[in-house]
């Protein structure tokens, strides 16, 4: 399995196998949301203080901006 198919078995937990679920019953359906809306949330992410988005911020803490919109052309509209 490639690394980027192993992070993202990472997320399956809370968003769903497909990204088809609203995480922890309150994010939105990221399957629905389009590459480059992906790509900016990830990566606001990272520097975010806003206590419900710290759950988020650990997923993405160790990845670059580079690899981040990697993961959302693999997974956005
Ligand atoms: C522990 C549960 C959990 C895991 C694991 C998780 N997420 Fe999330 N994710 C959330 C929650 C909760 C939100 C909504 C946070 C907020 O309020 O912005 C969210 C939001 C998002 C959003 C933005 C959608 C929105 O609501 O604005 C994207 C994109 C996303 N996650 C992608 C991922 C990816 C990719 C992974 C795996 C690398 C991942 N998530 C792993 C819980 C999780």
């Amino acid at each position: 399995m490639s690394l980027l198919a192993r992070y993202l078995n990472t997320c399956k937990g809370c968003h769903g196998q497909n990204f088809e679920k609203r995480a922890l019953g309150r994010s939105d359906v990221v399957k629905d949301l389009t590459k480059m809306d992906i790509a900016r949330r990830l990566i606001e992410y990272k520097t975010t203080t806003e206590s419900d988005e710290l759950v988020m911020k650990a997923q993405v803490a160790r990845y670059s901006d580079a690899e981040l919109k990697a993961v959302a052309q693999k997974i956005g509209k």
